[in-house]
């Protein structure tokens, strides 16, 4: 497949950068195309946006190559044989997406075009989208030569690089077969089962993948309240249910829940497309009242130990939404915080990758007061309560006795899990975890 030539739209985004940087490192020549001009001259120097592990060096050997370059305008994309489209679908009031960037950026790259052309969509949009813009391309002529497929995404942050190279599936949904056969044989891997379907059928896959996914963590953690209560111990009760290869262990980690920018913004979305059809969804919506539950348990474990949280010094540990990610949007511990602070909590937080509000994209008065501490024992002197939301491993490695002598009070509420409880109450600290019963 060389010579063939790609284009991304939204190419600085997380889905967008990641894909660009591994087709081109296929030796595919690829153009990644944002509306960032700041983005646009770092990454042109070699600067990622954003951290994504295995990601600089890729983006860097292929810029240095002349295989990957980035670009502020569509035009630019006039020699691509296939264009990805990669923006976002913010969500509206209503929960559904707004595609309105999709369909700019689609009619904005198929305009005027002359050569044959393929737009596979990767940006999450409602089932649908690409049946309507299918017709948008025949009433404006260009269907003879365009073809849209979509092609959904299934890469994670924080291994979004390896995921692309060890994808479970590929889907291409489409009704040219030229086309979707194009995509598909772009990049599938030997022994990766590639699925070619409808849009309608593509598009689906993509949202009830990621509700799958919710719903599974929201299971765990509803067992886990009643295991927490009952005496149990989630983790050997996640093992024990994920050892039957129906259910499998993945995505049964007990917590404080799911966030970040795809999980739950997918599952409303799903939620708004059944009640646009009609229908009422029952498991979706309970998986949704689970998560955020568990964000409000962590925050009660601490009222109960420390009976006000009224001018006491709160430690957290972990603002990113996930490990090896300095990504908070949609972060659990950004509404967590915010519950601390309005209960009267001076909170310090660390993060390993988050260092600041600034970087983190958040402006300073959505956490007022909070102060961002340069190391854990930093965020933790003098704290009276510490909480972990973050799965970071550099947690894992804490010096416990350090941590315990630098706190005002040593009460732990864990929101991952990360410690033995037995272990840190011997070593003198008021410990609970998600699912565990305290004893
Ligand atoms: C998710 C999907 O996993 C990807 O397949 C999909 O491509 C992506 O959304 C997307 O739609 O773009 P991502 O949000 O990057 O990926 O991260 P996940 O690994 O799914 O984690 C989501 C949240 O669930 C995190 O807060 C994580 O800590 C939490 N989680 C995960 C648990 O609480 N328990 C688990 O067992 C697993």
């Amino acid at each position: 497949m060389s010579g063939i030539k790609i284009g991304v739209i939204g190419g600085l985004g997380h889905i967008g950068l990641v894909h660009s940087a591994c087709l081109a490192e296929l030796g595919y020549e690829t153009i990644a195309c944002d509306i960032d001009l700041g983005k646009i001259s770092a990454a042109n120097e070699g600067k990622v946006p954003f951290r994504e592990p295995g990601l600089q060096a890729l983006v860097e050997a292929n810029r240095k190559k002349g295989r990957l370059r980035f670009v502020r305008e569509v035009a630019e994309l006039e020699a691509a044989d296939v264009v990805y489209i990669c923006v976002d679908t913010p969500p509206l009031a209503s929960g559904a997406p707004d595609t309105s960037n999709v369909d700019s950026v689609v009619q904005a790259v198929a305009a005027g075009r002359k050569r044959p052309l393929v737009i596979a969509l990767k940006s999450t949009v409602p089932v649908g989208t690409a049946r309507r813009l299918s017709r948008y391309l025949a009433e404006n002529g260009l269907s003879g030569h365009v073809a849209i497929v979509s092609n959904p995404e299934f890469l994670r942050e924080g291994s979004a690089v390896d995921d692309f190279w060890h994808p479970a599936r590929i889907v291409v949904g489409g009704e040219s077969e030229e086309a979707v056969a194009q995509i598909a044989a772009l990049y599938s891997p030997p022994g990766v089962p590639v699925l070619t379907t409808s849009w309608e059928n593509a598009e689906l896959i993509k949202y009830a993948s990621n509700a799958f996914l919710a719903l599974k963590i929201s299971f765990i953690n509803e067992i886990a309240g009643l295991s927490e209560k009952l005496g149990g111990d989630i983790r050997v009760v996640s093992r024990g249910i994920g050892l039957d290869p129906r259910i499998s262990p993945h995505f049964l980690e007990a917590g404080v829940g799911f966030s970040g920018p795809c999980l739950e913004k997918d599952l409303r979305s799903l939620i708004q497309q059944f009640t646009a059809a009609g229908l009422e969804p029952q498991l979706l919506s309970s998986a949704l009242v689970v998560n955020h539950e568990q964000r409000a348990a962590v925050v009660r474990k601490l009222l109960r130990r420390l009976g006000t949280l009224n001018g006491k010094r709160i430690c957290v540990l972990g603002m990113a939404f996930k490990p090896q990610t300095d990504d908070v949007r949609n972060s659990h511990s950004l509404p967590i915080v915010q519950h601390l602070i309005a209960l009267g909590s001076q909170v310090a937080v660390y993060d390993p990758w988050v260092k600041g509000p600034q970087e983190a994209g958040l402006a300073a008065a959505e956490l007022p007061g909070v102060k961002w501490a340069a190391t854990a024992y930093e965020a933790a002197a003098g704290a009276e309560g510490l909480i972990i939301l973050t799965a970071w491993p550099e947690f894992r490695k804490l010096d416990l006795e350090r941590l315990r002598s630098s706190m005002a009070r040593p009460v732990i509420v864990d929101g991952r899990n990360l410690f033995d409880p037995a272990a840190m109450r011997s070593l003198g600290f008021d410990y609970q975890g998600v699912g565990i019963c305290a004893v």
